[in-house]
């Protein structure tokens, strides 16, 4: 390699660099999501020019005409990043022009409940011919460590005709792109922590990529946690979901336990916490939702296959998760039972769909799994969610239901709270329904024979 071709790839680093600190560079993120819609709008807070891209073009279009899709963004948040130049666009070509690209499509599982890398595959044969030297690329969707180096990487070089290369250590021409992978680290409806306060963790395919993120990162969030690779970095989201969904599982098995043996296991978690170290309080519930606890160790544990490693505790946990909304409607059969009731034909309302409390995300809710179920065993059920005034087809159910008003709640056989919005005035649920049946302990300091937990 000639000391010109290194000093060009040095050049194109320092001049992204420093129009990374001067914030003209150019940031493409793709993918408006929950994930890409609040991230661009953080870069047009600071001062960047933003692109978000889009294959749904009611998106693009709505983003484009000052509207939000998602319930927590307002739409003065996108009129104020519209008047500093975001926009949005359809159109991949476009991507010739950024100077930093970051990836935020969908990571979810198949049929068979396997990666689907689709998305991320669609996106880089999509980009791939629009590459540029100099460019940087950073992938943020969650996924098994290796994606980067193994997926991503290889289609942006074959699909790039000016045989651009990931800038890699000990191949440093100039004919390069840097790459790098950061994981999303959101908590959805946490308002205790700001944004900009949550450590970034960056790993680059070499340290001039990492430093480029890095930098590009800081403009925006306060710290960064640098890895030594991509991998690492793909690994550390996952260990941190993989966290949430053992630990999960752990009290949802507790729970089941501390029911059978009269035990109240909100009241154990409550003085559990008063420990000063070395215990974190999970609470238990009706089932895992969202994009991503409940299926991103799956990711792990299908990579883990290829290296012939059974990851024994994520399939554990699966386990004791996914059999969760089962318990539940088991709970309500007996709740209804001491009323001398069956579940067949009984008249049931489920308060919340939402996979966790004040948000607008019904993806892999286990709400969605109770309404199923109860209608195949005969419920006449209905739902109540502030969030969703309708609830039609998904990728895994297909309900086509009203949300129902908060009226009249005697003339149930239950009420079974699923998810425990903050708007919902539980002393009035329990005064006026005849049985409550309580996934989250949402009931907490309400005296009443009527309310079962479970
Ligand atoms: N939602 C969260 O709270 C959260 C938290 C941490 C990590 N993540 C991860 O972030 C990633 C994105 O999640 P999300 O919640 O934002 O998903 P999302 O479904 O809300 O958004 C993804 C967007 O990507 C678009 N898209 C799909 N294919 C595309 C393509 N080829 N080109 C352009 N756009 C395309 C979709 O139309 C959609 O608007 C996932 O890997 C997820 O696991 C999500």
């Amino acid at each position: 390699m000639s000391t010109a071709i290194r000093v060009s790839s040095t050049a194109n680093a320092k001049e992204l660099r420093a129009k990374i600190e001067a914030r003209t560079a150019k940031v493409g993120i793709i993918g408006m999501g929950y994930v890409g819609l609040p991230l661009a709008l953080l870069f047009s807070e600071r001062e960047f020019p933003v692109t978000g891209f889009d294959i749904d073009t009611k998106k693009v279009n709505s983003l484009n005409s000052g509207k939000s899709y998602i319930y927590r963004i307002t739409e003065t948040e996108i009129a104020a990043a519209r008047q500093k130049s975001f926009s949005a666009t359809a159109d991949y070509s476009r991507a010739a022009e950024m100077d930093a690209i970051i990836i935020c499509v969908p990571t979810p599982l198949d049929e068979y409940r396997e990666p689907d890398l689709s998305y991320i595959r669609e996106t880089a044969k999509a980009i791939a011919p629009h590459l540029s030297p100099g460019q940087l690329i950073i992938l943020e969707s969650t996924t098994y460590p290796g994606t980067t180096q193994e997926v991503l990487i290889p289609i942006l070089e074959a699909g790039n005709s000016a045989g651009l290369t990931a800038a890699r250590e000990g191949a440093d021409s100039g004919r390069v792109f840097f790459v790098a992978f950061s994981p999303e680290r959101e908590d959805p409806g946490n308002d205790t922590i700001a944004r900009r306060d949550i450590p970034k963790v960056v790993g680059g395919l070499n340290p001039t990529s990492s430093d480029l993120a890095g930098a590009l990162y800081h403009s925006i969030f306060n710290r960064i946690v640098p890895v030594s690779s991509p991998a690492a970095a793909e690994m550390t989201k996952l260990l941190e979901n993989i966290y949430r969904c053992i630990n999960i599982a752990l009290v949802n098995e507790l729970k089941m336990l501390c029911l059978r043996m009269g035990i109240n296991i909100w009241e154990v978690i409550d003085a559990a916490s008063t420990k000063p170290f070395g215990f974190h309080p999970f609470y238990p519930g009706p089932g895992l939702g969202g994009h991503c606890i409940p299926v991103d160790p799956y990711y792990l544990s299908w990579k883990a296959k290829e290296f012939d490693f059974q990851a024994k505790f994520i399939e554990l946990a699966g386990e004791i998760n996914t059999y969760m909304p089962y318990h539940v409607v088991n709970s309500v059969a007996a709740a209804l039972n001491t009323h001398k009731k069956a579940l067949n034909g009984s008249n049931i309302l489920v308060l919340g769909l939402a996979y966790k409390k004040d948000i607008d995300d019904l993806r892999e809710s286990p709400g969605l799994a109770i309404l199923e179920e109860l209608q195949q065993r005969g419920v006449k059920v209905c739902y109540n969610d502030p969030y969703f005034p309708t609830v039609g087809r998904g990728r895994k159910y297909n309900l086509h239901m009203t949300c129902t008003p908060l009226d009249n709640l005697a003339q149930y056989d239950c009420v079974l709270i699923v998810t425990d919005h903050s708007d919902y005035d539980y002393q009035r649920i329990v005064r006026e329904s005849q049985l409550v049946v309580d996934t989250r302990n949402a009931t907490r300091g309400i005296q009443s024979e009527k309310i079962v937990h479970c």
